[in-house]
């Protein structure tokens, strides 16, 4: 019988992908370069060995397949991708599917599916959420390609998909790149996320002085009501955890210094490049790379000092612990409201009528951000599909409403302590920014109108575009 599907590489995702794929039901023929890898995985898979065909050729791998023969490939992202698509042209027939299951960039993968197109094989970029569990029990799937392609292959991943209230958290989402694009935002979203996140924490261990443990009671109970989710559900468990080694906390004796592999970079850059303002995705990004100045950072400290007043006194440390829960949900939906906007506006770009309230569907379960909140989401934007902005949907803006005056609390206290809060003051200032019909915009139009002759337009509608300036400084 033949394999319904294959996968070459069986690193950690990539296995995990495989067994999930097996243990529901699925026949696949798997292949790794170094074949003792394939030996040592059939021997864990168990009793899924069963479902799975093992093979030590390219030859064996593709003649295994049911064809047209799908292909998910799990290599380390770049070179590595262009070099076993290069080989596996050599092997597969016009109408098999290759399937490149990494954290590519979706410009590669644009232009690895132009580049497939006259060999007749067709190339899918799919973005999978959710780490090395969910690879195993359940991820979230972002598929760009063709929607004849992801026909082949639908069943087959819906069945390893997370579920959300029994809706797979799959689907596809454009042509060529669009499944990649999404996963990138999908991770610029994390970085704001988790950045926020870590925010509210110094505020906590630095202003009010409160303890691992202390920050993670607070975090677990915020994970029972509006921010409920993966990343403050494990923010409460780490921070409960102790060093084996000397019983202190462990997050006590992590050096902060952040890692960081692309994707979180390459959202900031492409809503840069299409002009759409991703603030909090920005700062977080940017807070990752200042994270790693750890030896300038200490240095300054000598040098400069810590600024502001160190410590924060609120008169209620309740009614400040509340404002700062509503604080990161205000925060959280200027990152969302943002990762969507930049979104709205690849769609448009790119060609690939995103469908936003599907996009939010499948991040509800099985990926890095899956929340109750991106349930919201899908809901605010099925009401209101054309919405320019999330903040403006009905929910959202009452959601604005009731939390932005928290938000503005916990910024201004963190600065008057000192404290870096650059992607909620990112979001704040997003919010100010976006709803104040009157900007200041018109003082730069005259700067660059003065020392560029760039023109403006007027408030009144009259034909003129240039101001009195003048010959020059001088004359003022
Ligand atoms: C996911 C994650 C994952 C990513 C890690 C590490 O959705 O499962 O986004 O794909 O690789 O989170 O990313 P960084 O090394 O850039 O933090």
């Amino acid at each position: 019988e033949k394999a319904e599907i294959g996968l070459i590489g069986l690193a950690v995702m990539g296995s995990n992908l495989a067994l999930n794929i097996a243990e529901k039901g699925n026949r696949i023929a798997v292949f790794n370069r170094t074949p003792e890898k394939t030996d040592t995985f059939v021997v864990e898979a168990g009793a899924l060995r069963e479902h799975i065909v093992p093979t030590k050729s390219l030859e064996e791998f593709v003649a295994a397949i049911r064809p047209p023969r799908p292909v998910i490939i799990m290599v380390k992202a770049g070179e590595p991708v262009d070099e076993l698509i290069a080989t596996l042209r050599n092997h597969l027939s016009a109408g098999d599917i290759i399937i490149d299951a990494g954290n590519a960039n979706f410009r590669d993968t644009i232009r690895r599916f132009e580049g497939l197109k006259d060999s007749g094989l067709t190339f899918i970029g799919m973005g999978v959420s959710g780490g090395e569990e969910g690879a195993r029990h359940g991820p979230s799937i972002m598929v760009g390609g063709t929607e004849a392609s992801y026909k082949r292959v639908e069943k087959v991943l819906t069945s390893i998909s997370a579920k959300f209230k029994g809706e797979d958290c799959c689907a596809w989402l454009g042509e060529n790149g669009a499944g990649h694009f999404v996963k990138t935002i999908h991770n610029g979203i994390e970085y704001a996320d988790m950045q926020m996140i870590a925010e509210i924490y110094g505020i906590l261990r630095d202003g009010l002085g409160l303890s691992a443990k202390e920050c993670s009671d607070i975090f677990g109970k915020w994970n029972k009501s509006r921010l409920e989710s993966y990343l403050i559900e494990i923010s409460a468990a780490v921070l409960k955890a102790s060093d084996p080694i000397t019983g202190k906390p462990m997050v006590d004796l992590i050096v902060d210094r952040a890692g960081q592999k692309g994707t979180g970079k390459w959202s900031a850059i492409e809503a840069q490049n299409m002009g759409v303002p991703a603030t909090a995705i920005e700062a977080a990004v940017a807070a990752r790379s200042l994270s790693s100045f750890k030896i300038q950072r200490e240095a300054a400290e000598k040098i400069l000092g810590l600024p502001g007043e160190g410590a924060i006194k609120p008169a209620s440390r309740d009614a400040f612990i509340a404002d700062l829960e509503m604080a990161l949900l205000a925060g959280k939906i200027g990152a969302y409201a943002q990762g969507f906007a930049v979104m709205a506006e690849a769609s448009k770009e790119f060609g690939w009528s995103l469908p936003m309230p599907d996009i939010a569907k499948i991040w509800r379960a099985g990926c890095i951000i899956r929340s109750q909140f991106l349930d919201d989401i899908t809901s605010a934007f099925r009401a209101m599909p054309d919405a320019s902005n999330l903040i403006i949907t009905p929910a959202f803006s009452a959601m604005v409403k009731e939390t932005d005056g928290a938000l503005r609390r916990v910024v201004a206290a963190a600065v008057t302590a000192g404290l870096p809060v650059p992607a909620l003051a990112s979001a704040l200032g997003y919010f100010d920014s976006y709803r104040r019909g009157r900007g200041t915009a018109n003082l730069i139009q005259a700067q660059r109108d003065f020392f560029g002759a760039h023109g403006f337009d007027r408030i009144d509608g009259v034909d003129k575009h240039h101001g009195p300036w003048g010959s020059g400084l001088a004359d003022f």
